[in-house]
């Protein structure tokens, strides 16, 4: 069954726990994680966790719990809610007090909600999915996993509305990931992806991917590129904590090599599968 969790209580999701001070709701004042749980295991919670306290550090969000705690409690919400596969969305923010802008001296509020995992359409897995590309108006800090999404959901919005399942976003002429994934691309047998600076977000299925074409010799670049790189590459895929690794066969309306999901990206999805299985 789907719970919630709010500050040292296991809930409904349907309880109404949140009051209005909470500075998540006021002002966005927090951080998040999300990850996926395979077959009771929660994958990468490790790394999710430590990026969970370098975005916390990043916005002085003083989190005092650390991995220990975090993990048993992951673990007994996982318990708890007797989901075998399912996702973790878990929220630290800056604490329930009068709004005012000024950091409040009071606790940080810890929320999690686990849910049955939602499989992505079986035909957008087989066939690949379709993107188009936006400017990228976010902030200088996208490194921090922050709860201000504004720009990411206006631009997936966007990107819904063209019939397609990402944006992927550009900011001062090249690509810097999707609005809720990486990005990359494959030439000639490479693969290539933005470098980890303050405008992307350093995803975890990015460490396992790099770590999968690592495994198979293929060559891992991490450099800036043009979105034009994108159109006329063999292959594109991007990858999430929930879309795994997907394939992307057409950018802006046009087919993506040969329209079809290639074959370093089937390899790479492949490799993936199978470490959430060792
Ligand atoms: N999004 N870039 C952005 C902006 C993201 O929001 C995400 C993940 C990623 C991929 O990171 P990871 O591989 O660690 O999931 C990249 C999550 C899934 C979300 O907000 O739902």
């Amino acid at each position: 069954m789907e719970i919630g969790y709010f500050n040292g209580k296991f809930i409904s999701l349907e309880d109404a726990v949140i009051p209005i001070d909470e500075r998540g709701h006021q002002f966005g004042d927090g951080v998040y994680e999300v990850i996926r749980v395979y077959n009771g295991k929660p994958f990468m919670m490790d790394e999710h966790l430590q990026r969970l306290i370098k975005s916390a550090e990043a916005i002085k969000l003083p989190l005092t719990d650390g991995i220990e705690e975090l993990r048993s409690l992951i673990n007994e919400g996982i318990t708890k809610a007797g989901l075998a596969d399912c996702s973790v969305y878990l929220q630290v923010t800056r604490g329930i007090a009068a709004r005012l802008h000024l950091f409040p001296d009071v606790p940080v509020s810890i929320s999690m909600t686990i849910r049955p995992a939602k499989a992505l359409p079986i035909e957008m897995r087989e066939k690949g999915a379709n993107a188009i590309i936006l400017e990228d108006e976010r902030w200088s800090n996208c490194y921090i996993k922050s709860l201000n999404l504004l720009p990411n959901i206006l631009a997936k919005q966007i990107a819904s509305e063209a019939d397609c399942f990402e944006a992927i976003l550009v900011r001062d002429g090249v690509v810097t990931e999707g609005t809720s994934s990486n990005v990359f691309y494959v030439k000639d047998q490479n693969i290539y992806t933005a470098p980890l600076t303050r405008h992307i977000l350093p995803g975890i299925t990015r460490i396992v991917v790099k770590e999968i074409s690592k495994a198979l010799y293929i060559p891992f670049n991490e450099e800036h590129f043009a979105p034009g790189k994108l159109t006329q590459a063999d292959e594109v895929f991007i990858t999430s904590t929930t879309s795994e690794v997907l394939p992307i066969v057409k950018i802006d309306g046009q087919a993506i090599g040969t329209g079809e999901p290639g074959e370093i990206t089937t390899r790479i999805y492949e490799q993936f599968q199978a470490k959430l299985i060792e």
